[in-house]
C-alpha cells in the first residue's frame, strides 16, 4: 500500500496528483478528515471538487474506500453524490464505506460555531463543518458510527447525543437557529445512505493486500497540521500523517510502501496559526492572484509565503517520505527572483533549522536563498526537458537539500501538465 499526503498546511494539490497516480492502483482509500477537505480534479475542461469521496472515483475501474479514520457528514455526502450523477458513476458499486467512519451530526457543526465564537480573538480557523466536535465525541466514545444507522436504537442513540450537545450549546448560550431544517436533511440523507455499500472496510483493505492488490491511501489537510505533530492547537483533529493509514484503515505499518510527499513550489494556509515565511506585501498577493489561493471549501483566502526548507524537513521525517512531488511550479513563473527558506533566525541571531516545541513563541525570521526566476510560461512543456534551466536548477537544489527524490513537477491544473522525472 502507498501513501499519499500533504508536506505543508493542505490543498498541495493532492485530489489532481490522486487522480493522475490513480490508473496504477485498484483501490483508493481516505483514512483521515472530513468534509473540511476540498480535492480538486481538472480533466477534459471539467473541474470538479470532492470533499469526502476518494479521487479515484471518477475510473471506473477503481474501488474507492471511506475509512474508519474518517468523520462523515451525510448531508454533504449526498450532495456530492446527486453532483457525481452526470458522470455516470456507478456509486453504488465503487464507493464502500467503513462501518467504523463516525457521523457528523447537525449538532456538531453548531458546536463548532459556539467553540470558535467562544475563541474570539484566539480562534484556530475551523471550517466550522463540524469535524472538530465529531472527533471529541469519537474519542470520548459517545459517537455515532455508520454502522449504527441500521441499529433499531439509532433514533435513541441519536437523540441522547443531541441532548448533551444541547446542554454545551446553552452553556454557550448558543441559539438552535435552522435545527430543525438540518436535522430533517439529515434524516434524509440518512435514509439514502442506508442504500449505499457499508461495509468492514478494514477486511476488504487487507484482503486486497493479500491478494496483491494495489492500494493508494489519500491523505487530506497537511502533515503540519497534523494534531500531534502540527502547530497545536492551530491544527486539525486528526492525524493527518502516512501512521495515520493505519489507524484509519486498519493496516499495518509494515504493510506502507511507498510514501509520497506533496509539496506546492511555495507555501499556504488557511486559519489562524505559526507561518514563518509568510508573505504581508505585493509579492504574497501576487501569489495568491497566480496560484488562485482561494479555498475550495470554504472560499476564504489563504495566505501566501516562501517555501520553508526546515518545515519541509520536518514533515519528510514524520513521514518517511520516499518520493516528493512538487506542485503549482506554474504559480512562480512571473517572479524575477524566487526565495527559499533555508533556516530561522532568532532575535539574538542565532540560527535555527529545527521546528522545536517553543518554535511559535521564539519570534524567529525567515532566512533566505535567492533564485533567480525563470520567468515564462510552463503551459506548453509536457516533458522535464522542456524546462528551462532555472527550474531545473530550483529542483535540484531541492532534492540535494531534502535527500529525497523529487519524482514529478504539476505545472498546470490539468492531468497532461504533470511531469514525471
Ligand atoms: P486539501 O486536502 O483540502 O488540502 O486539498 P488538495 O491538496 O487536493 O488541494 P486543492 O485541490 O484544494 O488545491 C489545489 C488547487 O490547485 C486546485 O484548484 C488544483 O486544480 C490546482 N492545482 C493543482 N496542481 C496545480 C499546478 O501544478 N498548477 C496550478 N496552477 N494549479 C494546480
Amino acid at each position: 500500500m502507498d501513501v499519499l499526503l500533504g508536506l505543508q498546511w493542505g490543498d498541495e494539490g493532492k485530489g489532481k496528483i490522486v487522480d493522475v497516480l490513480a490508473p496504477q492502483y485498484e483501490v483508493v482509500a481516505r483514512f483521515q478528515g472530513g468534509p473540511n477537505a476540498g480535492h480538486t480534479l481538472e480533466f477534459d475542461g471539467i473541474k470538479h471538487v470532492l470533499h469526502q469521496i476518494p479521487s479515484g472515483i471518477f475510473r471506473p475501474q477503481i474501488l474507492n474506500i471511506i475509512g474508519n479514520g474518517v468523520v462523515l457528514d451525510p448531508i454533504v455526502l449526498k450532495k456530492e453524490i446527486d453532483a457525481l450523477e452526470k458522470f455516470s458513476i456507478d456509486y453504488k458499486k465503487n464507493l464502500l464505506i467503513s462501518k467504523k467512519a463516525t457521523i457528523i451530526i447537525p449538532t456538531h457543526k453548531l458546536l463548532d460555531v459556539a467553540l470558535e465564537t467562544a475563541k474570539g480573538d484566539k480562534k484556530i480557523g475551523s471550517t466550522l463543518k463540524g469535524i472538530g466536535p465529531t472527533y471529541q465525541d469519537k474519542i470520548g466514545r459517545v459517537a455515532l458510527r455508520v454502522g449504527d444507522i441500521h441499529s433499531p436504537n439509532f433514533r435513541e442513540k441519536y437523540d441522547t447525543l443531541v441532548e448533551k450537545h444541547k446542554t454545551i450549546l446553552s452553556f454557550y448560550s448558543h441559539p438552535l437557529d435552522g435545527l430543525a431544517e438540518m436535522e430533517a436533511q439529515f434524516f434524509a440523507a440518512v435514509e439514502f445512505f442506508k442504500t449505499l455499500n457499508l461495509i468492514d472496510s478494514e477486511y476488504l483493505v487487507n484482503d486486497a493486500l493479500n491478494a496483491d492488490k494495489k492500494i493508494l491511501a489519500e491523505g487530506a489537510q497537511g502533515s503540519l497540521l497534523d494534531v500531534d505533530f502540527g502547530s497545536y492547537p492551530f491544527v486539525t483533529s486528526s492525524t493527518t500523517m502516512a501512521a495515520g493509514v493505519c489507524t484509519g484503515l486498519g493496516v499495518a505499518p509494515s504493510k506502507i510502501g511507498e510514501v509520497f510527499g506533496i509539496f506546492k513550489a511555495y507555501c499556504t494556509r488557511v486559519g489562524s496559526g505559526p507561518f514563518p515565511t509568510e508573505l504581508f506585501d505585493v509579492e504574497g498577493e501576487a501569489i495568491r492572484k497566480e496560484g488562485n489561493e482561494f479555498g475550495s471549501t470554504t472560499g476564504r483566502p489563504r495566505r501566501c509565503g516562501w517555501l520553508d526548507l526546515p518545515a519541509l524537513r520536518y514533515s519528510i521525517m514524520i513521514n518517511g517520505v520516499t518520493q516528493l512531488f512538487m506542485t503549482k511550479a506554474d504559480v512562480l513563473n512571473i517572479f524575477e527572483e524566487i526565495k527559499v527558506c533555508t533556516h530561522y533566525e532568532l532575535p539574538n541571531g542565532d540560527r535555527i533549522d529545527r521546528l522545536s516545541f517553543e518554535i511559535s513563541e521564539l519570534h524567529v525570521q525567515p532566512a533566505y536563498k535567492v533564485f533567480k526566476g525563470w520567468n515564462c510560461s510552463l503551459a506548453a512543456v509536457r516533458s522535464y526537458d522542456e524546462f528551462p534551466v532555472k527550474l531545473k536548477d530550483y529542483v535540484s537544489y531541492l532534492e540535494e537539500e531534502l535527500q529525497v527524490p523529487i519524482k514529478l513537477v504539476s505545472v498546470g491544473p490539468d492531468r497532461v501538465q504533470t511531469i514525471f522525472r
